[in-house]
């Protein structure tokens, strides 16, 4: 049986470089599932696919073939027999992805990947939807937040350390506008777990945040406290 670590939450809450460290730190695998859904919004994208037209989406899917391999520890994802890892990370892809992962078919493909990798390694896994339909018997489960004002403006930090020119406010709304199709899409929508332990990231480092997730992975008394340890 392998050890599995579910990681959940909002976009832009940290729980990739949270979830990518922790990994790092206890010797296991991370499994990113939000690239799975921008692999798959970027072949719609490529192949010129209308993402409002679920019939299109669904018949195009079956022809996307996904698959994630490990290079030197990192997780590279590819589409078709192509590493496409590095067109993932771009605003219009996760514009995309948020389209795409409201499809029950979509996330079939992607989820039952997703249990086979677990099945196979100990790993953590992030996304939104982990700890409630992907890996339920996950051995810990944590929901990682913040505020969206906070999320919006480490985004805005981030972009404009890379010389890109950027607007706050519409960064905070997009951000908004995404929370609400994660969170009321009828197929998995985003929430906390019943028994998952709930990290609110918005006035912490990430060093605090990094050692308070190593914490509660290393304590059995997982889900006693659900507002955080
Ligand atoms: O975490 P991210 O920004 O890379 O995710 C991209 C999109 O994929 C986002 O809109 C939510 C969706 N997603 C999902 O529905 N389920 C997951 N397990 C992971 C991501």
């Amino acid at each position: 049986m392998s050890f599995n670590i579910a990681i959940d939450g909002p976009a832009g809450a940290g729980k990739s470089t949270i979830a990518r460290a922790v990994a790092g730190k206890m010797g296991l695998i991370y499994v990113d599932t939000g690239s799975l859904y921008r692999a798959m919004a970027l072949f719609m994208v490529r192949e010129g696919i209308d993402l409002q037209d679920t019939g299109a989406v669904i018949r195009k899917c079956q022809e996307a073939d996904i698959t994630i391999r490990y290079e030197g520890g990192v997780q590279m994802v590819f589409l078709n027999g192509e590493n496409v890892s590095g067109y993932l990370r771009t605003e219009e892809v996760g514009h995309a992805a948020s389209f795409v992962s409201v499809i029950p078919r979509v996330r079939e493909k992607l989820v039952e990947l997703q249990k086979r990798l677990a099945a196979e390694s100990d790993c953590v896994m992030d996304g939104r939807d982990i700890g409630t339909c992907v890996l339920p018997h996950a051995d810990r489960k944590i929901y990682l937040t913040a505020s969206s004002a906070v999320r919006a403006r480490r985004r805005y930090d981030e972009l404009t350390a890379k010389g890109e020119s950027c607007d706050l406010e519409k960064i905070q709304a997009d951000i908004e506008e995404r929370d609400y199709r994660d969170m009321h899409r009828e197929a998995s929508p985003l929430r906390q777990a019943e028994d998952a332990v709930l990290v609110d990231t918005s006035d912490m480092t990430v060093e605090e945040v990094i050692d308070r997730i190593l914490l509660i992975c290393n304590t059995k008394a997982q889900g006693r406290n659900r507002k955080g340890l």
